[in-house]
């Protein structure tokens, strides 16, 4: 898949087959989001894919959306380095978009997931050391429908040139 068709067909998947997303895939996934830029290329993401359905259920105590895909990553990033300007929010972020784009060119639908719940307890059932702040959850999964695109800004109403 060519680029722009990527950046433009990508759309957020909430309805998953139930279909396993083989490890391979997985790595595949994870293969993009370490190329994406990271803050002094420090790359200090980690990523920690869950299929295990007894760990889903106590995970899903906390945010039911993890019970809707086959795969979930969480994405997680170590504030041991710095904090400042949410460089780690940038970084994990920008690994993230790669994820789902290479989901999508893959043939797989993604969902970026922001409600965790209580992100302490899912910290402790994923055995996450302590410098490690929990930036989103991604589900994975085949999907059936295509999806249209939701409606978006112009580029008149979000580009300033020169000042806003
Ligand atoms: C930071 C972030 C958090 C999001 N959290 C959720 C979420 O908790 N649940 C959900 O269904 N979608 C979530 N989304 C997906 C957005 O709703 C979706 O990207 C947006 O509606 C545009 O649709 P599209 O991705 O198909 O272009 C999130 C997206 C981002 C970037």
């Amino acid at each position: 898949m060519e680029l722009q068709e990527a950046i433009f067909s990508r759309r957020t998947v909430r309805k998953f087959k139930k279909d396993p997303v083989p490890r391979e895939v997985v790595d595949q996934i994870i293969d993009a989001a370490r190329y994406a830029p990271s803050a002094c290329n420090l790359q200090l993401w980690e990523f920690i894919a869950v299929d295990d359905p007894e760990l889903i259920d106590q995970i899903a105590e906390e945010t039911r959306f993890i019970t809707l895909a086959p795969v979930a990553i969480f994405v997680t990033y170590s504030h041991k380095y710095t904090r400042e300007n949410l460089a780690w929010v940038q970084s994990a972020s920008a690994a993230v978009q790669n994820m789902m784009l290479m989901a999508h060119d893959l043939g797989l639908g993604g969902c970026w997931v922001d409600t965790l719940g209580n992100v302490g307890r899912i910290k402790k059932l994923l055995r996450l050391p302590e410098e490690q702040t929990v930036l989103a959850l991604v589900l994975f999964g085949y999907y059936k429908l295509n999806l249209r695109a939701p409606r978006r800004r112009s580029i008149d109403s979000v580009l300033h040139f020169t000042e806003y």
